[in-house]
């Protein structure tokens, strides 16, 4: 199988219709892209790797240097998904020519194809410049936690007229920049159908609506790692207790040595 490629990617959605949703689901690791690679369009290097992997409070400690090994791993583990890597906070926003410094170092350094930033208008023309020098961007409307400490919160957007309308320009002006994809992350349903409708570029939902043009869950909500997930995560198997139950198995064998028995030691011949 052939690495899918960008275009691939956007020439899925077709008169603004997508006969076969994309699907999208975040790695971090070589052994976890392995795993997933065969069945996803995309992986997602997210930034929610922070949170994840570092057990930080939010992404915004997360930095380049920690997104470029981690993609680099997911490049590594991968042969059939496009590879996206999340630009942390900070190395981006700045300027256009910074998102430039920071994008071809991600490219660069993990052979992913295409970069993912926050925000809509006001990221537009950093898009657009990114574009135009050979780098494909993702861009990510909604609710954009690197934002958390501007909206407050981890809430869905889009609840008043106001968030509405402004969604829907964000996801306008991200296509009209030139972004080959967006994720829409945590609105209502009406708002993220109405934003697939109105864009030829292909919309990835992430608690948005099953109408978007493809799908992307972090993948360790999904598999049922943490107690706590948000309303849209379904939780498609309970892994935490597997791994629990095989800890507390392995503990109780060390602590009456009945591991390891001869089948896992080495006897003279
Ligand atoms: O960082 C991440 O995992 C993401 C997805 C949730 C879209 O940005
Ligand atoms: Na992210």
């Amino acid at each position: 199988m052939k690495r899918l490629t960008v275009p691939k990617i956007m020439q899925r959605k077709v008169d603004g219709v997508t006969a076969e949703p994309l699907v999208m689901l975040t790695a971090y690791t070589a052994r976890q892209a392995q795993l997933l690679d065969p069945h996803c369009d995309m992986l997602l290097v997210g930034d929610s790797l922070g949170q994840v992997i570092y057990g930080l409070p939010s992404t915004l400690a997360v930095t380049l240097d920690m997104m470029i090994a981690h993609g680099a791993a997911v490049v590594r583990g991968s042969y059939h998904s496009v590879v996206v890597v999340d630009m942390p906070f900070g190395s981006y926003e700045g300027s256009p020519q910074q998102a430039f410094a920071s994008a071809s170092r991600i490219l660069a350094e993990t052979g992913a194809a295409a970069v993912k930033l926050e925000g809509g208008e006001a990221m537009a023309e950093t898009i657009a410049f990114l574009a135009a020098r050979g780098i494909p961007v993702m861009a990510h409307i909604g609710l954009t936690p690197q934002a958390v400490n501007a909206l407050g919160g981890y809430m869905a957007r889009g609840r008043s007229d106001a968030e509405e309308a402004k969604i829907i320009a964000d996801g306008k002006a991200v296509a009209d920049a030139g972004a080959f994809a967006v994720v829409i992350e945590g609105v209502v349903e009406d708002i993220a159908i109405a934003v697939t409708n109105a864009i030829a570029i292909p919309t990835v939902g992430i608690g948005a609506s099953a109408q978007c043009d493809g799908q992307v869950l972090v993948t360790e909500d999904m598999l049922g790692m943490f107690e706590r997930v948000p309303r849209f995560v379904k939780k498609y198997n309970d892994i935490a207790a597997v791994i629990s139950a095989t800890a507390e198995t392995y503990a109780a064998e060390v602590r009456s040595r009945s591991f390891p028995s001869a089948d896992h030691t080495y006897q003279p011949k």
